[in-house]
């Protein structure tokens, strides 16, 4: 999510210079380069639709106790080995079919993949999935298992990944849930069979395909979690983090009621730019995060209930630009808006100047070459050049 790294200074500097008396609302906060910019500048509210995204930033740009790695690590051990143990006895038909399909020919892997039910094409596994859905105790804990086994994780994975936030929810510190939590979705972003995104899973249609698919599924989830545990690190002065607020709204929902806006002096909007939904790609961390057993659909395994950002949709870029811009400029708060030469707004053939200036009055305009990886591409690490344009907007 954080392709837009190196121009956080330069929208530090932009937002400096309005000298802000309060808090900067970073409204479509992503992975929070923009927020980790202005630790020595004013304080965040961190805001991002997904919720997920306000664990991570919750968990490194909020305060709160936290346990010592060696510690926590030990105590969560004692109550994963046990349940992991059980959940690799309930399913250790699958974990045999699976570990044969390894060590097979590329034809036994794609097989093997084809045919492993899931909570998406299974009856059985639905009612699985429904009935672990109403239960708190150690038997509910195969989330991960029922949507994304033989898939983006293995099945010893997911067990794994299971297993772990059960002993994870025993946890009831809000800080270090969050901490640990975010620790777990960072681990399966490591072990993850996908491209860069996650909107699907790799499939061995090549021989290259299949050796990185098993290379993938064998890396070892504790462990790794282990690391991620000291990777995942407050960021910033204490006294900076103590002042910061994460939300997980709608940006539109929240500038136009203003409620939580109490505070805030100035607004920094890196809204997306193209048709690709964060909500697809990246829907394995939501449903991992939430553990609420939903429907599930298409070749993706998309929970069923999500929501198009606005910002992405043909027909409601212009009007939701036009919402933000007119809420910001009635409750007298300025904008650093950063937008592509050609995203959404372009190509549906409106000019995003203009439309700035119907509502509020552009002081600043700096253009950026910038390369980005591209979210939807076919390989990784596919690099594009792309202008992109910072926007100093001030109320009428
Ligand atoms: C271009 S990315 C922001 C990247 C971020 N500046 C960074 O550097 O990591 C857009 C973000 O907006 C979020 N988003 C999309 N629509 C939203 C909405 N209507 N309200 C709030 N957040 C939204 C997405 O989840 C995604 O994290």
């Amino acid at each position: 999510m954080g392709t837009k790294r190196s121009l956080a200074p330069v929208v530090r500097q932009l937002v400096k210079d309005l000298e802000p008396t309060g808090s900067t609302l970073d409204l479509f906060a992503g992975m929070g380069s923009v927020t980790h910019e202005l630790r020595r500048v004013s304080p965040v509210v961190v805001n991002d639709a997904l919720d997920f995204v306000g664990a991570f930033s919750r968990a490194r740009f909020t305060s709160g106790q936290r346990s010592d790695v060696k510690d926590v690590a030990a105590e969560l051990f004692g109550i994963y080995e046990p349940v992991v143990r059980a959940l690799r006895s309930r399913f250790a038909g699958r974990i045999a079919r699976e570990d044969n399909a390894i060590k097979g020919t590329r034809q036994d892997l794609q097989e093997y993949m084809a045919a492993a039910p899931h909570a998406g094409s299974s009856a059985r596994i639905r009612k699985l999935a429904k009935a672990a859905r109403g239960l708190t105790e150690q038997s509910h804990y195969s989330m991960t298992t029922l949507y994304f086994s033989a898939s983006y994780f293995s099945t010893r994975q997911t067990v794994a990944l299971d297993a772990l936030r059960y002993a994870i929810d025993t946890v009831d510190s809000r800080h270090q849930r969050d901490w640990l939590l975010s620790a777990w979705l960072a681990t399966a972003g490591r072990v993850i069979n996908a491209p860069g995104h996650t909107a699907q899973f790799l499939k061995p249609n090549t021989d290259q395909a299949a050796k990185r698919i098993r290379r993938q599924w064998q890396r070892p989830v504790w462990s790794i979690f282990r690391e991620e545990l000291a990777t995942v690190c407050p960021v910033g002065p204490s006294d900076w983090r103590r002042k910061n607020r994460v939300t997980t709204f709608d940006a539109l929902g929240l500038v136009a009621d203003g409620r939580r806006l109490t505070n805030v002096s100035l607004a920094y909007a890196d809204p997306p730019y193209t048709k690709d939904h964060y909500s697809r790609y990246y829907h394995i961390y939501e449903t991992m995060y939430r553990y609420d057993f939903p429907g599930s659909t298409g070749a993706g395994r998309y929970r069923t209930d999500r929501s198009p950002s606005r910002f992405s949709l043909a027909t409601q870029v212009v009007e939701s630009f036009s919402g933000l811009l007119e809420n910001l400029n009635r409750r007298g708060i300025p904008l650093v808006l950063s937008y592509p030469s050609d995203g959404l707004i372009q190509r549906v053939g409106a000019d995003l100047e203009e439309l700035v200036n119907e509502h509020m009055t552009i002081t600043r305009h700096i253009r950026i070459a910038t390369t980005h990886s591209t979210l939807g591409a076919q390989r990784d690490g596919v690099q594009k050049n792309k202008e992109e344009n910072l926007y100093v907007c001030v109320p009428n």
